[in-house]
Parts: structure tokens; C-alpha cells; sequence
């Protein structure tokens, strides 16, 4: 698939979602660049005055991008539940079972989605998967605890790689930790791996988003399709 083709699918995805919006609803805006797409769909829905709704993002390019379409936003004081959440995925498997993280903002995109009534996953063809792990599992860490994390990750057969930028500077995520990409491990149970994550003092979060989708649009070549779990 050229790359041309990958944005016109994840065009798709993005627009298909933008039907799951109503007036009324608090909503939840992922990152990356098919959640990009959507949210300058919904940006100009809200613009043009189709669409009331207030918003918390999981990114602050996300609620940068949101802003400047003039969508109003809500914090977690105010709002304890979303009705949607959209977002994209480095990789979706049966089950819904997905790897997210790739663009790094992994640690607010698991507390949107857990906060979300419905979370909808957009993603053209190629981020289907049946086995999770060919994507490089993002762990977000405590810098201090990176050697210790590294070793712990290491012992269970991943081979991680601390996340630098361009210019050779190491990633800092929006809370300030680092991100660990974890290459290695074809999961055949990405629950037992996820428990093991989880229990890694240091880790903060990672990019396994288990039983949390219940709905993905995969924009493929003949249109797009719906899964469920
Ligand atoms: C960012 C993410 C993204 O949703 C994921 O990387 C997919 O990105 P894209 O839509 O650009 O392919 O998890 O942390």
C-alpha cells in the first residue's frame, strides 16, 4: 500500500466515525494522524455550529488542534464519564486486542478510552493483524527506572529500545517519562503479558488496549468495515 493510499483509507475511517457524534456529547479525542483526520472533521462540524459538544484530548497536539477549531473542552473535574472516544491503533487483533503508543501518547490515551462509554478504534487495512507484537510494544517508564525496566522487559524475551527523537534526543512524553519500544515477542496471550507489564514497578503504562474497543472502522480497498469484539 503506497502511503498515498494509507491516508485516503485513514480519510475513510475518520469520516465514518464522524457519524458516532451527536449534540449533547462529551467526547474524547485521540492522537496520531488518523485521529487527526477526525478531529479536523469534528473541528469543522463544530465551526460551522452542526455539532455542540465538549471534548477532553488524550494528547497536547490534540487539544491544540481541537482548540483552534474553536471545540470547547472539559477536564475530568467536571466529567467523569465520555460517551465516545476516537482513536487510532498501531495494530488491531481479533478480540479487538490492540497495540497503541506509536506516536507516544499512550499513557492519556488509556485514561480517555478507560473513561469512555464507547470507544471506537479508526484505522485503514494494514493495522490488521492476528497476532499482536510485530509493532514494537511502546512502555512508558519512570526515567529512573529505565535500566531496571529495560532488565525486566528484557527477561521476558522483549528487546526494548529507549524512544528518541530525530535529532537523537531522548522522547519525553507528555507526563515527562520515557518510552521503552518493545520489539520481540509475537503474543499468543496478551493478557498474561499485559499482567506481567503491569506488575514492573516503574512502568507507567503500556500500549496493550485489552477488552477496552467495541468498535473499530477499518477502512480497507472495498470500503469500510466494522468490527466488534
Ligand atoms: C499514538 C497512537 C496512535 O493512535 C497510533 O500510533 C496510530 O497512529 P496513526 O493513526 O498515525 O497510524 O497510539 O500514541
Amino acid at each position: 500500500m503506497t502511503s498515498e493510499e494509507q491516508a485516503r483509507l485513514k480519510q475513510q475511517a475518520a469520516e465514518r466515525a464522524l457519524g458516532l457524534v451527536e449534540s449533547g456529547m462529551t467526547v474524547g479525542l485521540g492522537s496520531g494522524s488518523t485521529a487527526t483526520l477526525w478531529i479536523k472533521l469534528l473541528g469543522e462540524k463544530v465551526r460551522k455550529g452542526e455539532l455542540k459538544i465538549r471534548a477532553i484530548a488524550s494528547s497536547e497536539d490534540s487539544e491544540k488542534l481541537g482548540r483552534s477549531y474553536g471545540i470547547p473542552f472539559t477536564n475530568f473535574d467536571e466529567t467523569k464519564e465520555l460517551d465516545l472516544t476516537v482513536d487510532g491503533a498501531d495494530e488491531v487483533a481479533p478480540g479487538l486486542a490492540l497495540i497503541k503508543g506509536g506516536g507516544g501518547k499512550l499513557l492519556r490515551e488509556k485514561i480517555v478510552a478507560s473513561a469512555s462509554k464507547r470507544f471506537v478504534v479508526v484505522a485503514d487495512g494494514s493495522k490488521q493483524v492476528e497476532k499482536l507484537g510485530k509493532f514494537p510494544l511502546p512502555v512508558e517508564v519512570i526515567p529512573m527506572a529505565e535500566p531496571l525496566v529495560n532488565e525486566a522487559l528484557r527477561k521476558l524475551g522483549f528487546t526494548p529500545k529507549v524512544r528518541v527523537n530525530p535529532d537523537g534526543s531522548q522522547y519525553i512524553t507528555d507526563e515527562g517519562n520515557l518510552i521503552l519500544d518493545c520489539s520481540g515477542v509475537l503474543m499468543d496471550d496478551p493478557t498474561v503479558i499485559g499482567a506481567k507489564l503491569d506488575s514492573i514497578v516503574g512502568v507507567v503504562e503500556h500500549g496493550l488496549f485489552l477488552g477496552m474497543a467495541n468498535l473499530a472502522l477499518i477502512a480497507e480497498e472495498g470500503g469500510v468495515v466494522e468490527r466488534t469484539r
